[in-house]
């Protein structure tokens, strides 16, 4: 097993830390898995091997969230972006129509997608409040005729996260691309929940998408063959040469997973990262500012700011000489950001938050 010398504290938003004994472990393996000769990308995507590989992620996936037996577990190319755009070709032509939360940057992309090809219902907007709260879920209601209703369950820029979900009929569709497998889902309201790989799952390139059976049934026969979801269900997440090294990283990062404790493990650790930080703020309040409603803080990306621009900019440049890299904010917004997904240890955010408190004291 190689030994890793030189690791700093990785605070970027996605891509982002992976576990190290993941990454070690895929170093060791690499040149030749298995014992086959060769490396997992250089194998047949129809080998025993790779099929084996594939239904292990996929088998991980559902015992770690406990999906449920009517929910498909697919990975396929073009990551969460794709997806905004796939889920309308399926589920809204022919003049269909859909309810959507504008939470910020992202439900913003899946809007405009989804504007393309269906009627899009704005359920919640919240532009006026500059996207840093959102609803109580217990006030969504759907339309009589929306076939779902779309929501980001995590604002990866804007650090705004739904802590429960709307209890309605209509199907929930959701893009958890920024906090799948760091709480549990209840699956019973969603009909599709989808996440980009990069974030607690894997590599970048890859959407995990969790769809129910009675939304294939949905899908239009006359979809070009990689937009149709029922095509990839019959393939087994190989309708064409898919995505194996993410997979094979996927099933890793599952491993790790569940060898740490699962969920109840991930969403403690979430909880406790993202409690320091915001502890740090509280206790320097005036000097950091955190514009989101305390209710839908985020415990996977902590957004803040400094009293300028420029001591923003010092902030982030000083904690990379501590060794903290990714600290700038989106460049949308601006300001600081920690993203603080499952593979952060929770060294690195006790590290940031005594960065923060030292920061603070000589720059207050
Ligand atoms: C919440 C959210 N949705 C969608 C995406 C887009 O994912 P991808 O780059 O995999 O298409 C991202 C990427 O960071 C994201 O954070």
């Amino acid at each position: 097993m190689p030994t890793t010398t030189h690791r700093i504290h990785n605070f970027s938003a996605g891509p982002c830390t992976l576990p190290l004994e993941v990454l070690e472990q895929v170093a060791d393996q690499f040149p030749d898995y298995a014992g086959e000769g060769m490396s997992i990308i250089e194998m047949s995507h129809r080998s025993k091997t790779v099929a084996g590989v594939f239904e292990e992620a996929q088998s991980l996936v559902r015992e770690l969230l406990a999906v449920p037996e009517d929910m498909h577990v697919l990975f396929l190319g073009g990551g969460a972006t794709f997806q905004f755009g796939m889920i309308p070709m399926n589920l809204l032509q022919g003049g269909k129509s859909a309810d959507y939360t504008h939470s910020g940057a992202w439900a913003k992309k899946a809007i405009a997608d989804a504007k393309t090809v269906g009627t899009v219902n704005l359920v919640f907007d919240g532009t006026d409040a500059n996207f840093t709260t959102l609803p109580d879920p217990a006030s969504v209601r759907a339309g009589d005729d929306a076939v779902y209703l779309h929501l980001t369950s995590n604002e990866t820029i804007g650090g705004l996260q739904w802590k429960d979900f709307p209890a309605i009929d209509t199907p929930i569709v959701a893009d958890m691309s920024s906090d799948i497998m760091s709480r549990p889902i209840d699956f019973e309201k969603f009909g599709i929940v989808y996440a980009g790989a990069q974030k607690n799952i894997g590599p970048a390139g890859c959407a995990l998408v969790l769809i129910k059976q009675s939304v294939v049934d949905q899908c239009p026969g006359d979809l070009i063959n990689y937009l149709n979801y029922a095509n990839h269900v019959k393939g087994q997440s190989m309708a064409n040469t898919p995505p194996v090294f993410q997979v094979y990283l996927i099933k890793l990062v599952m491993e790790w997973l569940k060898a740490k404790g699962g969920i109840a493990w991930a969403k403690d650790m979430a909880d406790q990262r993202s409690q320091l930080l915001y502890d740090a703020v509280q206790r320097h309040a005036g000097f950091y500012t955190c514009p989101v409603d305390e209710r839908y803080r985020s415990t996977m990306n902590v957004v803040f700011t400094t009293p300028s621009a420029d001591l923003d900019a010092k902030f982030v440049e000083e904690a990379l000489a501590h060794g903290m890299s990714g600290l700038k904010g989106h460049r949308s917004v601006g300001g600081c950001r920690a993203s603080i997904y499952n593979a952060m240890p929770i060294e690195g955010a006790k590290a940031l938050a005594g960065f923060m408190d030292d920061f603070a004291q000589r720059n207050g």
